[in-house]
């Protein structure tokens, strides 16, 4: 069976049905392209018997895009031979776009990527009205640009600058909104109605060309030679480059396909495209993000990290101990998924503040129209805030978010306990007390799990789950149901103390503060944080996290520690915290200032004195901004190694998403482990050790790590 079906109908309407057998979903792999050369040679035959031609699809969404696999093994070695096949694939679609007759497209699902590409090349775009299908070209959210023509298409419709968000961000929209956009031409309320609005268009339009392809033709929104566009676009690179800081080769080479491509008649634009395109599907920025965006976590949300054979849980009843910062957004986050919320507090007063965070948030989008005013008062429903344990009755899942304190901590988890489901499980939001530690306190540690959330809880997607010497498998499937149930994406780790994200993070505010220490420049720290690919420099995060906290958790470590009969060994970047803390006063953002001032109005500075305390001029000016990047990158990719080495990480997915969706890990790696492999891992351990030789035995490479670079063998 062809992928393209061809009908043609006593009206002369040829329609092509893309129907992809053996999978779920439209791709444009080998099948697509066969079919679709096929397609264009016999309408080439049929051409003066067809009055028009409709394109839709038998899947429940239109098209998906680029097939990723086959995307992924393109090598450098194969690059000719890719560029020739986009350009006969490119061709093949040409062929239909310039065939004379009127192309229409029936969109009757989402169509991402290659799939809104083709619906491009049409000449008329019909979608149903629907608000679940997506329109756009999100190649460039895995490292790659649209190949299929997007790049000059669409600026070519909609104008340059009106493209760029689609292109260059990877914008998403509904129907509706395309519709507004211009990048379609018309709504159907149903397949019928669509297809009726497709025939009207063919009858209109006996002979049709895209605008592109017809004399005269003038670019919507100007030229890249009309002055207005020109002073806009001399000036386009920089601002992109203050935003990707040179990490991200897609949007660069998007913006460069789209210009260069607008200046020249279609056809060459097209060849430009192919080229650029080419470039980015075999550099490694595009293998990294595409791994760990599209393989890794498809991988973690199919449920590679949950026990097998453990049957699905759904949640209806969660309680939420303390209505704070955390417990606010974990109860908003549940009950925005349907699911019924009791929160707690020690007062009513407190658990009803923390509803009304939920208020708050449910507000904001009504206003901005993204959500009716029943389903927000429907979603406060569900949350009942309350003073009284009683009323955690039933709840089969219960989550533990009051101040970070063992003692307040087992207390309770005893009183809880007991008003839970039979079956329900109780789970500890805390960022740092060991898991074992705490499943003390409860009657049933097999049932007891850690659920790190991260803050804002609203907004961050990941959950780190950690388990206990005593979890039951049960118990990991099932909170991992439920982080599921609440769209958000888990990671399995073992305990430890500051599990798996709390303890990388760590590396990366102390060795930002470290090298103030030894009187390197404060913006120049910044600087190194933002360009290695981090998004907030360490000096900068350390203010948000409050420089009392980071001593806290450290006097805490050092404490278990020494209990456990261990040597502490000091940190450079403790004598900094300490100076700014406790002899300058200067505690973090919260507090009014810490390596930055905040002023009341206007943007935050570096605290001008950091200048006279540590600065040291001649290690400042020789300094090099390499190391400075590396340092950022590898303290946090070999602590990340030695988490996999001790079994605190169970994969190697877990630790890119985690370090990635957790703590911000510089997205073009594709995560803190990834970042080793496409670094080729005995290079690797070759720079550690050279860092470890001029900054300190932390770089010293953990055996893991020796192991794998002696065979030069990938983390896998
Ligand atoms: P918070 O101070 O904002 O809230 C704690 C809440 O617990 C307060 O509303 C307090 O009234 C309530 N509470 C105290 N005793 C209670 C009791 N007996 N019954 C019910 N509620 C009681 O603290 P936050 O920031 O929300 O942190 C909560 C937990 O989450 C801590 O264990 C913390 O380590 C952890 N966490 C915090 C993160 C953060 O970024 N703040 C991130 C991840 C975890």
């Amino acid at each position: 069976m062809s992928a393209i079906g061809y009908t043609i109908d006593s009206d002369k309407i040829l329609t092509l049905t893309i129907d992809m057998p053996g999978q779920s979903a439209n791709t444009m792999n080998g099948d697509f392209r066969t079919a679709l050369s096929e397609t264009a040679q016999k309408i080439k035959t049929d051409i003066d018997v067809l009055s028009g031609i409709i394109i839709t699809s038998a899947k429940k969404t239109f098209f998906a895009g680029g097939d990723l696999n086959e995307l992924y093994s393109v090598t450098r070695a194969d690059a000719a031979t890719f560029e020739h096949m986009v350009n006969s694939l490119k061709a093949d679609i040409r062929a239909i776009e310039t065939c004379g007759k009127p192309v229409v497209a029936a969109i009757n699902g989402s169509a991402l990527g290659g799939g809104l590409e083709i619906c491009l090349a049409c000449h008329h775009r019909i979608a149903l009205d629907r608000d679940t299908i997506q329109l756009g070209l999100p190649e460039v959210t895995l490292g790659l640009l649209p190949g299929g023509g997007g790049t000059q298409r669409l600026p070519r419709m909609i104008g340059l600058e009106a493209a760029f968000p689609y292109l260059m961000e990877g914008k998403k929209v509904s129907p509706k909104a395309a519709l507004k956009a211009g990048i379609i031409d018309a709504l159907a309320d149903s397949p019928d109605d669509m297809m009726t609005q497709a025939r009207a268009f063919i009858r209109a339009s006996p002979s049709s060309h895209q605008p592109w392809d017809q004399k005269g033709f003038r670019f919507p929104g100007g030229a890249p030679h009309h002055p207005a566009m020109a002073q806009k676009l001399a000036i386009a690179p920089a601002m992109l480059k203050q935003k990707t800081k040179g990490c991200y080769p897609a949007p660069e080479r998007i913006l460069s396909a789209a210009v260069e491509g607008a200046q020249v008649d279609y056809d060459n634009g097209d060849k430009i495209e192919t080229r650029y395109f080419t470039e980015l599907v075999v550099g490694q920025v595009a293998k990294n993000m595409t791994g760990t965006f599209w393989f890794q976590l498809n991988a973690i949300k199919a449920g590679e990290s949950r026990p097998q054979g453990i049957e699905k849980a759904s949640f209806h009843r969660v309680g939420v101990l303390g209505a704070g910062m955390m417990g606010a957004g974990i109860a908003y986050a549940t009950a925005t998924r349907g699911i019924e919320v009791v929160l707690k507090d020690v007062s009513t007063e407190n658990a009803t503040k923390g509803k009304h965070y939920s208020e708050g948030l449910l507000s904001k989008k009504v206003s901005r129209g993204r959500l009716a005013e029943k389903d927000k008062a429907a979603t406060l429903a569900r949350i009942t805030a309350t003073a009284d344990a009683s009323d955690l009755q039933d709840c089969d899942l219960i989550i533990e978010a009051v101040f970070e304190d063992s003692g307040l901590k087992a207390n309770v988890t005893q009183e809880a306990e007991p008003k839970m489901a039979s079956n329900g499980i109780f789970a500890s939001n805390t960022s740092t007390i060991p898991i074992s530690q705490l499943a003390k306190a409860s009657a049933r540690p097999d049932h007891f799990i850690g659920l790190h959330f991260f803050s804002p809880v609203d907004k961050m997607q990941l959950v780190e789950i950690i388990v206990g010497e005593q979890t039951s498998d049960d118990t990991l499937a099932r909170a991992f149901d439920y982080v599921q149930q609440i769209g958000k994406i888990p990671i399995v780790v073992n305990d430890s103390r500051g599990f798996f994200t709390s303890r990388v993070f760590g590396t990366f505010v102390n060795e930002g503060v470290a090298m103030l220490g030894e009187g390197i420049h404060p913006s120049s720290i910044e600087n190194a944080g933002l360009l290695a690919g981090m998004p907030v420099g360490p000096l900068a995060i350390c203010d948000e996290v409050s420089l009392t906290l980071i001593q806290h958790i450290r006097d805490q470590s050092r404490k278990d520690l020494e209990a456990a009969g261990k040597a502490w060994k000091a940190h450079p970047a403790e004598a900094v915290v300490d100076t700014l803390v406790n002899e300058h006063g200067r505690k973090g953002k919260a507090a009014g200032g810490g390596f930055y001032d905040y002023p009341a109005s206007g943007k935050k500075s570096l605290w001008p004195s950091l200048e006279s305390l540590f600065v040291d001029q001649a290690r400042a000016k020789n300094t090099s901004l390499q190391d400075l990047k590396d340092r950022i990158l590898f303290i946090q990719a070999i602590e990340t190694v030695r988490c996999l080495e001790e079994g605190v990480l169970r994969t190697v997915e877990d630790a890119n998403i985690g370090s990635i969706f957790g703590i911000g890990f510089a997205p073009w790696t594709g995560g803190a482990i990834q970042f080793i492999n496409q670094y080729g891992v005995r290079a690797f351990v070759e720079r550690a050790k050279v860092l470890e030789d001029s900054f300190g035995e932390r770089f010293a490479a953990p055996a893991l790590l020796l192991e794998k670079a002696e065979t030069d063998t990938l983390f896998t």
